[in-house]
């Protein structure tokens, strides 16, 4: 019996309706327009407003289409996992409440953090309990509510980010499609360059923190994206040749929407060409472990069954990694 591979059968998303444009931000911040547009690609970015609103909001969105899509009741669901930096709460999981309001109630359920990678390190969780044999069927979600730890008095930062959450369902197939390989890295190098200083067990929020705007995001960002070009680049070509490939047996590279230059800079080094690599930077900013599958939902309608596609993301930790799938829709 052929290998049991865990392939990817239904892809969805959701982006909160309301759109911070980069005029708003000049209201807000010492930036404008040209800056932004020319040294990141982004024009526009989504935010999830209202009142007690967290990330299982748009969790919850986004796997409920994924369901309807795909046909699946939401008892036959196993496994959710939830990539995220920004839960809900600190307890509970935003995994267990998208079980909870999407009637997944068979389904066991943990988040996972590994900041812009959360989404590949998750898919490769996943696909383990697939491959396994344990679980069959299993979402794998990628959310962030980042307007909820970014200080918008901080124009390196704000620029850049937004709120959006991606799902996928993942299911054995014996095809030989779906997840082939994955090549996943983390150092710890990034803690000085990208992170969040209060609130954490070493930092526990306190009204001082608070009073020094502590509970944000704090980026450096010029080594991270030296970092995350060189990174990014070396594993997508790491996975290509490991696989007996070439940069024209891959049909689509789908990278982390962090910056369009480190994008642009990661298929130069590669060697890949930009009209084959997926981009929505310009319309959602960069929305952390919902980058990569937002991509896939937004260019679904242009992938083929049997694509070879390779999936890449770099962040804060730093976590890096690339994925490769042939895609089985
Ligand atoms: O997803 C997780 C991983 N994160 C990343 O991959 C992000 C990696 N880093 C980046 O994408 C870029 O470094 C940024 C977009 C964050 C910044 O772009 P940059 O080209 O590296 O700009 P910079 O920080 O080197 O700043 C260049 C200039 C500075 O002015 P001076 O010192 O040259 O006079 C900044 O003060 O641009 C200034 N600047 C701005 N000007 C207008 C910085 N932010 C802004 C702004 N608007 N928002």
């Amino acid at each position: 019996m052929s290998k049991l591979n865990a392939a990817i059968t239904g892809v969805a998303g959701y982006v909160p309706d309301y759109i911070l444009t980069n005029k708003e931000l000049e209201t807000m911040v010492d930036t404008n327009d040209e800056w932004i547009r020319s040294r990141t690609g982004i024009q526009e970015r989504r935010i999830l407003k209202g009142e007690g609103k967290g990330t299982s909001v748009m969790g919850i969105a986004a796997v409920k289409l994924l369901l309807e899509k795909t046909n699946t009741a939401p008892s036959d669901i196993d496994l959710i996992i939830c990539a995220t930096v920004t839960p809900d709460m600190r307890v509970v999981d935003t995994a267990n409440l998208v079980a909870k309001g999407t009637g997944c109630n068979n389904a066991f359920t943990f988040d996972l953090s590994a900041a812009c990678s959360g989404f590949l390190f998750a898919l490769t969780t996943g696909t383990k309990f697939v491959e396994s044999g344990t679980h069959k069927k299993v979402i794998v979600l990628g959310a962030d509510k980042m307007s909820s730890i970014i200080d918008y008095q901080d124009r390196a930062t704000c620029i850049i980010f937004g709120d959006g959450a991606g799902a996928v369902l993942l299911e054995p197939t014996q095809e030989g499609l779906g997840i082939q390989d994955a090549l996943l890295k983390s150092d710890g190098k990034g803690s000085e360059n990208l992170y969040i200083k209060a609130g954490g067990s070493a930092h526990p929020i306190t009204v001082d923190h608070v009073l020094a705007r502590e509970q944000f995001v704090v980026q450096n960002g010029r080594p991270v994206f030296k970092a995350a070009v060189s990174n990014m680049s070396d594993v997508v070509k790491k996975v290509i040749s490991r696989n007996n490939m070439t940069a024209d047996d891959v049909k689509w590279l789908v990278p982390h929407q962090a910056n369009r230059r480190i994008i642009e800079t990661v298929a130069k080094m590669a060697d890949y060409p930009m009209e084959r690599v997926m981009m929505n930077i310009q319309k959602y900013g960069n929305t952390t472990a919902g980058t990569i599958p937002l991509c896939l939902w937004d260019y679904e309608d242009q992938l083929k069954k049997g694509d070879n596609i390779i999936l890449t993301s770099f962040g804060g930790g730093y976590t890096w990694g690339a994925i490769y799938l042939k895609w089985a829709i």
